[in-house]
């Protein structure tokens, strides 16, 4: 859970691949509507990051919004994820249509901490 002011405001969460060739986790959050924009999703990540870095011991980490979600997109870059391409008809919307997903990645030196 993602917490502001006693206030349960969004959740964020990761999933580990463990096989020694292909170490990395993945990363995916949310925030309730009422709080975007106001820097707590790349607070969020960033200390998710930071976690998986430094204790995890992962030297690549992955997300992936939705190609068009710019508010996200832009919200990664802040923290050190990088675009790696598209995931064409990726993820299937409420709208029961297959939307393109964005690849983004970032590498433990990549770690952008403020
Ligand atoms: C994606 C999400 C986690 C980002 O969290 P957030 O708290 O809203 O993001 P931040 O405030 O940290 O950063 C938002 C960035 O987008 C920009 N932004 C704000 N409103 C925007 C808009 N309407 N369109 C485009 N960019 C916008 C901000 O300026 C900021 O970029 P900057 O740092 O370069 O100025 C959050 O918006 C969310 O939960 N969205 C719905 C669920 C979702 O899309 N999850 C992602 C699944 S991968």
């Amino acid at each position: 859970m993602i917490v502001v002011d006693d206030e349960v405001i969004g959740a964020i969460q990761f999933d580990e691949e463990n096989d020694p060739m292909y170490r990395h986790a993945g990363i995916d959050v949310f925030i309730t509507a009422a709080r975007h924009g106001q820097g707590l999703g790349s607070d969020a990540v960033r200390t998710l990051a930071r976690f998986l870095i430094e204790e995890r011991g992962h030297h690549r980490l992955t997300i992936d919004p939705a190609v068009d979600n710019e508010r996200a997109i832009r919200a990664y870059r802040r923290v050190g994820f990088r675009e790696v391409g598209v995931m064409r008809e990726y993820e299937r919307g409420t709208d029961g249509i297959w939307h393109d997903g964005l690849l983004m990645e970032m590498l433990a030196g990549d770690f952008t901490d403020e």
